[in-house]
């Protein structure tokens, strides 16, 4: 019914439109060309904030059609940051055939992917179709997918074992920071903080007041992570480590799963 009643306003919304639009060519003439001219700059000055460019998928793992192991999570990437509190699981659907699976669906801000994880291994042989709605993800910037994403790929053979979910003990990033960041940050510390345990969740982030160093079991909370995520709104100062080669993906994933397991 209401679609019915939209469509009936439909051809009066138009003809509207229409004499607005002479209306506002008609003003534009008596103002002259200096109020056209304002109305032009005004005009180009909103546009990009009236259409913001769409949140973009760069890449899936598995690509579509390929074959992903029955074990293995599927990835999206996404060429912006998610906002965490913003992925709604509800509009995302897992099905093969008239099948739904259940899933859990999580965010890794080190490539900037959806990752969906079945609780189970997926059927080997079976066509599996992974349908995400527009308003399953948002950017931390607000913006939003212009179109769902269909992903279609069969389930093969399962591979890499699943990660472990134990918590990361900190002996585990010690050896990492010693290589990496305890020039700076080692025991008679140049930088602030020093990389021990106990200043990591006592403290604060002198960068960026009010911020935890680290906020246990929130990672994108924590300004030990967000340091290490080149880019990532919000963070002052320069990305770490200051010196020497990048983390590895894995190694950031290695604190975040630290700071996750607290
Ligand atoms: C060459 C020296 C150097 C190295 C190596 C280095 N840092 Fe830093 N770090 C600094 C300096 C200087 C600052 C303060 C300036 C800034 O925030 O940009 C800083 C700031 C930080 C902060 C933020 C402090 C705050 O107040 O918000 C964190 C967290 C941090 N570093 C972690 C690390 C980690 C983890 C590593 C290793 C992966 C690392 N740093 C490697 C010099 C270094």
């Amino acid at each position: 019914m209401q679609y019915q009643a939209d469509r009936k306003k439909d051809p009066s919304a138009v003809r509207a439109t229409l004499f607005d639009d002479r209306a506002a060519v008609k003003s534009g003439r008596r103002k002259g060309f200096p109020g056209l001219a304002a109305s032009l700059l005004l005009f180009l000055a909103c546009a990009p904030d009236r259409d913001p460019p769409a949140l973009a998928l760069l890449e899936t793992v598995p690509a579509a059609g390929a074959a992903s192991p029955a074990n293995a999570p599927i990835r999206l990437r996404f060429n912006g940051w998610l906002d965490p509190e913003g992925v709604a699981a509800g509009a995302i659907d897992l099905h093969s055939g008239d099948l739904s699976f259940g899933f859990t669906a999580g965010y890794d801000p080190v490539d900037r992917a959806l990752v969906i994880i079945p609780p189970v291994d997926l059927r080997v042989g079976l066509a599996y179709r992974l349908e995400v709605m527009p308003e399953a993800v948002r950017g931390l910037d607000g913006r939003r997918l212009a179109e769902p994403i269909t992903l279609d790929f069969v389930a093969g053979p399962p591979t890499n074992p699943r990660p472990p979910a134990d918590p990361v003990p900190f002996a585990r990033l010690q050896g990492l920071f010693a290589r990496a960041c305890d020039r700076c940050h080692g025991a008679e510390p140049l930088a602030w903080p020093p990389l021990t345990e106990q200043a990591l969740l006592m403290g604060e982030s002198l960068r960026d007041p009010g911020r935890r160093l680290v906020a246990p079991g929130r990672p994108l909370e924590s300004q030990l992570v967000l340091k290490l995520l080149p880019g990532y709104p919000g963070v002052h100062g320069a990305p770490m480590p200051l010196e020497g080669p990048p983390l590895t993906a894995d190694q950031v994933r290695t604190i975040i799963g630290w700071v996750e397991g607290l």
